[in-house]
């Protein structure tokens, strides 16, 4: 088991994070193309977990997150879009996660999610799909490290960014601490990225607009500035 629980969100750093999306990698090359992403700056490494049921899509499990643990240092940021959270954040906890981002469209009882992050001293997200009102999420947020708001309809990378959702980003800014992170994810490059900024996000996830490029350094320092208001 690794005793994971370097909680990225609680880092000293301040300004705009990238997390490029693993998902996006080609997977024949993903060590190559991680060591890219964090020569050129990533800060995390956003993991998507599928689960075919709560997506109808499916991705990557825990053995895909304990080698890529053993492989790099940079914090991951495991988005687990699955239908049994409880179970799945203990899995990746294990796994070597530094943070764990459920959907609370999944679940009953966030609290026992949060309190079993926060036990392994893991960071603690939760996300919202684009359906789902910022409401949704007021009985928690003040528990939690990052809210993700999906800027697609989660399942798939590639998507096209839903304009209607920054109205959204700047309620969830509204409601959160200054410590406290907002996370987008769906079609982020660099004109949303800079829209999402200006809206209240501060960390970006990208798949397509990272690994989909020819050049994965160009495209991280796109978006860092995009994201620098
Ligand atoms: C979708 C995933 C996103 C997606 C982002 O369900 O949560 O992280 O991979 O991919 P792009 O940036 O290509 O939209
Ligand atoms: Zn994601």
């Amino acid at each position: 088991m690794v005793i994971s629980g370097s909680n990225p969100w609680k880092a000293s750093h301040v300004g705009p994070l990238i997390a490029p999306s693993l998902l996006a990698c080609d997977f024949a090359r993903i060590g190559e193309q991680i060591e890219a992403a964090v020569a050129a700056g990533a800060e995390v490494l956003h993991v998507d977990i599928m689960d075919g049921h709560f997506v109808p899509n499916l991705s990557m499990g825990p053995g895909f997150v304990r080698s890529i643990r053993a492989f790099t240092d940079c914090p991951l940021d495991v988005h687990i879009m699955v239908s049994d959270p409880l179970y799945y954040a203990e899995r990746f906890a294990d796994a070597g996660a530094d943070s764990v981002t459920f959907h609370i469209e999944a679940t009953e009882k966030p609290g026992e999610i949060i309190d079993l992050l926060r036990g392994r001293g893991l960071g603690v997200g939760v996300s919202v799909k684009p359906a789902t009102p910022a409401g949704a999420i007021e009985g928690i947020i003040q528990d939690v490290d990052l809210v993700l708001v999906m800027t697609v309809e989660p399942g798939y990378g590639g998507q096209k960014f839903m304009e209607d959702q920054l109205t959204k980003i700047e309620r969830i800014r509204s409601m959160l601490g200054t410590e406290q992170r907002l996370q987008v994810d769906g079609g982020i490059n660099p004109a949303t990225t800079a829209r999402c900024a200006a809206a209240g996000a501060d960390v970006f996830v990208a798949g397509e607009n990272i690994f989909g490029s020819n050049d994965i350094t160009e495209a991280i320092t796109a978006l860092r500035n995009a994201a620098t208001i």
